[in-house]
């Protein structure tokens, strides 16, 4: 049986080569010198696209491949994928939710003790020798404080579950309210940033929030509040944030993801209250080789005529 053409986006952990070029014709896109002249050529033969959270699929992308079947995306966020193009052509989408959902949790809370107890800040207070010359300034505690989460899916969830373990109160906001949660429900982003010492975002991307959390947001959060993101950078006002820290309407923020990563904004670096981190919520060994198998999984479900594991649409 000849091998199906999978069109691969992005770099794929080495471990996972081998095992995609036993099973598919590879054709590495970001090796493409002329990205047009290389859809053009493999295109036609494409049945697959294997893509990333970040990178997705444009319809730029999938109208080049005429014969394309399925999306498998590395990554639970789908937001770069473009549905509407795809639903239009009977292509289906499949996503990695809940292999990464712990470690992305894990990282927020790095963030948010990193930047609570500034353990970056202290980690080069040892390191510069300032350390013989004085005390580092204290660091805020997690106990007895209000973390709100907005999007309370699996990931803001996980995060739930671990402000709890930190002796925080929970408050979130979402869509609609879940009955099933314990936790104080608001309606919109701003009313619940003002009950909150702590905002993270873990709602999905895309249209649906884009600038979710915007001046009015960082206005409610407050001098001493902390915003983490660990969704997307399109979720937040980026400019507006820029702004906030600038005039110390918030007190500091600790970023994982930004609008326009890896070339990310300068004016950002120039904080001290601010922690950055290169979009590895979900970068563990474990995470990433689960996710792995599941892109894996979803195409050989999918070239084998059964049930997708993880469908998107
Ligand atoms: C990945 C992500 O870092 O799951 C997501 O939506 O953004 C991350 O897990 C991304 O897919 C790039 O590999």
């Amino acid at each position: 049986m000849t091998k199906p053409d999978v069109l691969m986006v992005g770099r794929y952990p080495e471990w996972e080569m081998p095992l995609f070029e036993r099973d598919y014709v590879v054709h590495k896109l970001w090796l493409a010198t002329d990205r047009a002249r290389f859809l053009s050529e493999v295109g036609p033969a494409i049945r697959a696209i294997a893509t990333n959270g970040v990178l997705g699929a444009g319809a730029e992308l999938i109208d080049a491949c005429p014969k394309l079947e399925i999306i498998a995306c590395f990554g639970v966020g789908f937001d770069a994928i473009d549905l509407d193009r795809a639903r239009t052509r009977g292509i289906r989408v499949t996503n990695t939710p809940d292999v990464l959902t712990e470690d992305v949790a894990d990282m927020a809370f790095a963030l948010i003790l990193a930047s609570m107890r500034r353990i970056v800040e202290g980690e080069g207070f040892v390191r510069s020798g300032a350390w013989t010359k004085g005390a580092l300034p204290l660091g805020k505690s997690l106990n007895g404080k209000t973390l709100g989460v907005i999007g309370l899916g699996r990931i803001g969830r996980a995060i739930a579950r671990r402000a709890t373990a930190f002796g925080m109160s929970l408050a979130y906001c979402d869509i609609a309210q879940d009955l099933d949660a314990p936790h104080a429900y608001f309606h919109d982003p701003v009313s619940l940033a003002r009950v909150s010492d702590i905002l993270v975002a873990a709602t999905a991307g895309g249209a649906g929030t884009k600038n979710l959390v915007n001046a009015a947001v960082f206005e409610a959060l407050g001098p001493e509040g902390l915003f983490v993101n660990v969704s997307r950078g399109t979720v937040v006002d980026e400019p507006a944030l820029i702004a906030a820290l600038e005039e110390k309407r918030i007190g500091a923020a600790a970023l994982d993801v930004f609008w326009n990563e890896p070339n990310i904004d300068p004016r950002l670096l120039g904080f001290k209250t601010v922690i950055v981190q290169p979009h590895h919520a979900s970068g563990t060994v474990e995470a990433r080789k689960a996710m792995g198998k599941l892109v894996r999984d979803n195409l050989a479900a999918h070239f084998a005529g059964r049930p997708l594991p993880t469908p998107v649409i």
